[in-house]
């Protein structure tokens, strides 16, 4: 039985959230076992305006729910703040719903989205970046945030109700109890915390410059934000300054004290056995070491991976060499850092080989240009001798020096 929920935000705001616990891998990439809700947001006042919607195979339910409140024939504007399925893909049937009647309002990309996504051709009004939509009780003023997470994304702000629904910036994964912030006690908005610092990084992580730009542009508007209605989690109506600067902090990757990423591969054991000299060494120093281990019995999930690599201070990495190259999953996970979690933080790469190869160079190469900062590599041929052993245990007070 799939969970959804329809409740009064402010004034005549509702939201209308369903909890998505089929998606195993968001996106087809990101392993979600936490889950994610969508969240689409729906204004009664002398007009009825339905913000974005949910995934097309919530459509019939999204519909459903709807039908509570109004009838869909009543919507006179659906914003589309942004394309991704996720949030347009019951957009079909609720237009069907609606007869047609509604005006699909949105960035002048999304009419042609529309059309080639979907195959209809709704009434369609671009906005304009800044324009605001008298509606009588309520006004509509648009923001262009490009990147967040498409060229084509905006947000709204009702300045009646000084509320900004913000599609995916400021989301989270996860299936979070409550609805609002401020009905979880602290533990439960911790760990719904890392959740959202997983999402950002694995769906925007690559466009994170533009977070920060973003979230400046916001504020240069000078609106008073009492409320944050986002596309996916916690909306924010007790805090939401607090969502706003750990937006920031993630995008920039501010490094939490004394916090290292260990990323290892290892076939038979020797590089495991390197890297927990490290680690017991790190553990010494009181620091706090998340361990990620691509072995014969362990596949980490690579969002968990890149969220912790997100608040870090520095990272380790231990490679073998494979067919003359990196070990292929150490590659893969590299590559995505490069892509996703683009930081300028310390690395030390330890490298195992059984004859030669070019293992530490290929890491060295991807993370660097990403803007990482190689400061110390290691590299032995088999099993870790007593001067490796010394080296790697001279590495942990290098890295958190
Ligand atoms: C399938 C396979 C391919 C390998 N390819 C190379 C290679 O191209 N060059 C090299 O120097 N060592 C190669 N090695 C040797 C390993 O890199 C070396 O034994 C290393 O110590 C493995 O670390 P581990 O014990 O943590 O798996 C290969 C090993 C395996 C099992």
């Amino acid at each position: 039985m799939v969970k959804t929920y329809v409740d009064k935000v402010i004034g005549d705001l509702y939201v209308l959230r369903v909890d998505d616990e089929e998606t195993k891998y968001f996106e087809s990439l990101w392993y979600i076992p936490e889950g994610i809700t969508y969240n689409a947001y729906l204004l009664i006042g002398d007009k009825v305006v339905l913000f974005d919607g949910w995934k097309s195979r919530y459509s019939d339910l999204l519909i459903n729910e709807l039908s509570k409140v109004i009838d869909p024939k009543d919507i006179d504007y659906i914003v589309v703040h942004h394309m991704e399925q996720d949030h347009s893909g019951s957009l079909p049937k609720v237009l069907k719903a609606n007869e047609f009647r509604a005006m699909v309002l949105g960035h002048p990309m999304v009419r042609g989205m529309v059309e080639s996504f979907y195959g209809i051709k709704p009434k369609f009004r671009v906005v304009k970046d800044g324009d605001v939509l008298d509606l009588g009780k309520y006004s509509l003023r648009f923001a262009y945030t490009p990147w967040l997470h498409w060229p084509e994304t905006i947000v709204t702000y009702i300045k009646e109700l000084s509320t900004l629904i913000s599609c995916d910036v400021f989301g989270g994964y996860s299936i979070p109890k409550a609805l609002y912030d401020n009905e979880l006690t602290s533990d439960e908005l911790s760990k719904y915390l890392d959740y959202a610092r997983k999402y950002v990084i694995t769906v925007v992580g690559h466009y994170k410059d533009y977070i920060v730009k973003g979230i400046e542009k916001l504020r240069s508007l000078n609106v008073d934000i009492k409320v944050i209605a986002p596309a996916h989690g916690l909306l924010w109506r007790g805090s939401p300054e607090v969502i706003v600067s750990k937006y920031v902090e993630w995008a920039r990757g501010v490094p939490k004290d004394r916090k290292v990423t260990v990323i290892y591969d290892s076939m038979y054991g020797y590089v495991e056995e390197a890297i927990k000299v490290v680690i017991e060494e790190l553990s010494k120093l009181g620091i706090d070491v998340k361990v990620y281990a691509f072995t014969e019995n362990s596949r980490p999930a690579i969002g968990d991976v890149l969220s912790d690599v997100t608040d870090s201070s520095s990272l380790i990495i231990g490679v073998s060499t494979y067919e003359g190259e990196a070990f292929p999953e150490i590659v893969r996970m590299a590559n995505l850092i490069a892509m996703k979690a683009a930081f300028s933080k310390p690395v030390a790469i330890i490298t195992a080989y059984g004859w030669g190869g070019m293992a530490t160079k290929q890491i060295t190469d991807i993370l660097t240009k990403a803007g990482y900062e190689v400061i110390k590599t290691i590299e032995f041929k088999g099993k870790p001798d007593e001067q490796t052993i010394r080296e790697l245990r001279g590495l942990a007070k290098e890295l958190v020096s």
